[in-house]
């Protein structure tokens, strides 16, 4: 079976280097929140550009929640960002105890529309994330500009878009605060949870080198409540090989989705859009097809790992349906979660399972139509 996502290919691309990464970690030690920390967060933060500050953390989703609590934002304070997300976008803004509301999507970038941002704005609005989902830049200049109108903090959660760019700047360097997932499948993933929060300001950066660690000041006294979010050095040590190679492999990326969209191009799919003046981070290929089910159970059956990003937006998902303030109003998301098919895309993916791929899919539409 060809997987949507390949890790262990990851793993074996760089094996050497990342044995002797993780090999380096136990012989020093020392296991947590140590010097492969502060070296990732140090490149991290030069990798994206100067005078900013990286924050390592547990995951993706305590990224999200430890930049709303540097903002001291009150309990019930809104959020707005779209249901089409993982859950753990949600998940964040909830752990800080703010109460998300949900945008609509643009139809073209499947990420938040600005117009519908605006809509929901409200008197107890405080805050927008917007995702950049699936590798894709949100429309950051709009979003900026709304958040400057109505006095809004901007956090972007970059968890699917490591080293995507809107006009050469890179995701993450919009806002003051932005929150990254280096989950296994992501970009830049580990070999376990991890995650990491960029800042423009150091003071930030310091608050939430507090949070992440009981709130504690150096001298170990806990100087506000805070919480367990620390990063281990395996993950940091493996993370620092990995960010290495993040620009070719989102670039092999991005050459795999730009053979598909050629070789499909005739056929009666929605593709990804990759715009000229972006790189597209292309951490999933999604299409949208109204026999998506079809087609999806004849590429399984041809070992192909087509899947659902996601099955249920997340309003749709039991846990949040009926509850969230915007919900009703998501024509565009509904739309999209009937259509939505995700092929396999990863750098280490051969010549061979590319071609198997399109040649199944257009396959399917010989057989079809
Ligand atoms: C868009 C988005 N936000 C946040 C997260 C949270 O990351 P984690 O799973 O590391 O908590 C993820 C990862 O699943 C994600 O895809």
């Amino acid at each position: 079976m060809i997987p949507f996502g390949d890790p262990s290919a990851s793993y074996k691309a760089h094996k050497e280097e990342l044995d002797k990464a993780i090999h380096r970690v136990l012989d020093s030690g020392w296991y947590v929140l140590g010097k492969e920390v502060n070296a990732f967060e140090e490149e991290f933060a030069s990798f994206h550009g100067d005078n900013l500050h990286a924050v390592g953390v547990a995951n993706g989703t305590d990224a999200i929640a430890l930049c709303l609590r540097s903002l001291e934002l009150e309990l019930g304070d809104e959020v707005i960002t779209p249901s089409h997300t993982a859950v753990a976008t949600i998940s964040g803004i909830e752990q800080a105890g703010c109460s998300p509301v949900f945008a609509d999507i643009d139809p073209i970038s499947r990420c938040i529309s600005p117009q519908s941002i605006e809509d929901r704005i409200g008197p107890k609005t405080r805050a927008i994330i917007p995702v950049h989902i699936y590798g894709q830049a949100a429309e950051m200049h709009k979003i900026l500009d709304i958040g400057k109108t109505h006095k809004l903090e901007i956090i972007e959660d970059c968890s699917q878009a490591h080293g995507a760019e809107i006009n050469g700047q890179k995701v993450g360097t919009f806002a003051n605060l932005s929150a990254f997932s280096c989950y296994p499948t992501k970009n830049l993933g580990g070999t376990g949870d991890g995650g990491v929060i960029l800042c423009r300001s150091e003071e930030f950066a310091e608050k939430i080198k507090s949070f992440r660690q009981y709130g504690w000041n150096e001298q170990r006294e806990s100087i506000i409540p805070g919480f367990n979010s620390r990063l281990d050095e395996i993950q940091a040590a493996i993370l620092r090989v990995k960010l290495k190679y993040l620009s070719d492999d989102n670039a092999k990326r991005r050459a795999i989705a730009l053979r598909y969209n050629t070789a499909f191009e005739n056929l009666p799919l929605t593709l990804p859009s990759l715009p000229a003046n972006e790189l597209h981070a292309m951490h999933l290929y999604v299409i949208e097809f109204n026999q998506r089910q079809e087609l999806m159970e004849y590429l399984r059956s041809q070992q192909i790992g087509a899947s659902l990003h996601y099955p249920k937006a997340v309003h749709q998902q039991t846990a949040y349906a009926n509850i969230i303030r915007g919900r009703n109003d998501l024509r565009v998301t509904n739309k999209f979660y009937q259509k939505n098919l995700t092929l396999p895309i990863y750098p280490e993916l051969s010549n061979d399972g590319v071609e198997h791929i399109i040649s199944t899919v257009k396959k399917w539409f010989r057989k079809n139509n």
